[in-house]
C-alpha cells in the first residue's frame, strides 16, 4: 500500500488572523494539482474556525496542533477532539517536544490522545524524538522505543494505518541545525523496524513517517529523496510563503 506524502506546517503560537489568512491565501495556487501530496497548516487553536473558510474549495488541509482526550466536560482550557471534528480538522499533532516538556505530556496521555483522535477520524501526527543528551549518550533509540510503543499499546492494531508519525529530534527544533538526510533515515528505518516487530510487514511499510526539525528549502528535496522520509513536519519556514512554497514545490 502506497504511504502517504505529507507537507505539514506547524506554525506553533505565531500569526495573528489576517496574517494567517494572507498564508493560506498564498499557498492555495502552490497546493494545486498535486494529487499525491496533502499539504496541511496547524494554526493556533483560536484560528481553527477561520480556516475551514479559508481552505474551502482549494486542496489545502488544516489541523490542529493540540488537544485533550476526552471528548467532553469539566477540563478548562482545553479542545475538545469532538469539536475539531466539528471545526472540520483532518489532523491533530500530538505529542510534539513543546508540549512533552514545557507542558509535562507523558507517554500514556499522549496514546490517550492518539486514541481519541482516532475515535474521532481525525489523523493523529505523533512526534516523538531525542534530546542532544539522549543522542550523546547513545539512548536515542531506546527513547523513540518508547514514544512509538506507547502509542501502540493505547491503540488498536486494525486502526495503525491512520497512524502517522513525525521524527523531530529536539536539537534540531528551531535552531538551525538539521539532521542530515543519513541520521533522519536511520531513525525512521528504526520506527518501521518496531512497527515490523509488532504487526509485520504490510502495516510497517504502510505507516507515514515524517521529518521535522530546520527543515527548509534548501535541504527538503535531500530530506524527502531518504527512502523512508515520507513529508516534513516544517516549523519556522512554514510561515514563511515563500519558503513553504518552495518547499511544497519539491513536488
Ligand atoms: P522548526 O522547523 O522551526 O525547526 O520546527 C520544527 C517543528 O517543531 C515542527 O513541529
Amino acid at each position: 500500500m502506497a504511504r502517504r506524502t505529507i507537507i505539514a506546517g506547524n506554525w506553533k503560537m505565531n500569526l495573528l488572523p489576517d496574517q494567517a489568512e494572507s498564508l493560506v491565501m498564498s499557498l492555495v495556487a502552490v497546493t494545486e494539482n498535486k494529487p499525491d501530496l496533502e499539504v496541511v497548516v496547524f494554526p493556533p487553536t483560536a484560528l481553527i474556525p477561520y480556516a475551514g473558510e479559508w481552505v474551502s474549495g482549494s486542496s489545502l488541509q488544516f489541523g490542529a496542533q493540540n488537544c485533550w482526550h476526552e471528548l467532553s466536560g469539566a477540563f478548562t482550557g482545553e479542545t475538545s477532539p469532538e469539536l475539531l471534528r466539528a471545526l472540520g480538522c483532518g489532523y491533530c499533532l500530538v505529542g510534539h517536544s513543546e508540549r512533552r516538556e514545557i507542558f509535562g505530556e507523558s507517554n500514556d496521555l499522549i496514546g490517550l490522545k492518539t486514541r481519541a483522535l482516532i475515535q474521532m477520524k481525525i489523523t493523529p501526527i505523533i512526534c516523538v524524538g531525542e534530546s542532544l543528551d539522549e543522542r550523546e549518550a547513545g539512548t536515542h533509540l531506546e527513547k523513540i522505543k518508547s514514544q512509538v510503543e506507547s502509542v501502540f499499546d493505547a491503540v488498536e492494531m486494525s486502526s495503525w494505518l491512520r497512524l502517522v508519525f513525525a521524527y523531530e529530534p529536539i536539537w534540531a527544533i528551531g535552531t538551525g541545525k538539521t539532521a542530515t538526510p543519513d541520521q533522519a533515515e536511520e531513525i525512521h528505518r528504526h520506527i518501521r523496524d518496531l512497527i515490523r516487530e509488532r504487526a509485520g510487514e504490510a502495516l510497517s511499510e504502510g505507516i507515514s513517517i515524517l521529518y521535522g526539525g530546520s527543515a527548509k528549502p534548501s535541504n527538503a528535496a535531500e530530506l524527502l529523496g531518504k527512502e523512508n522520509i515520507d513529508g516534513l513536519l516544517v516549523g519556522g519556514a512554514s510561515l514563511k510563503a515563500e519558503d513553504f512554497s518552495n518547499i511544497i514545490s519539491v513536488f
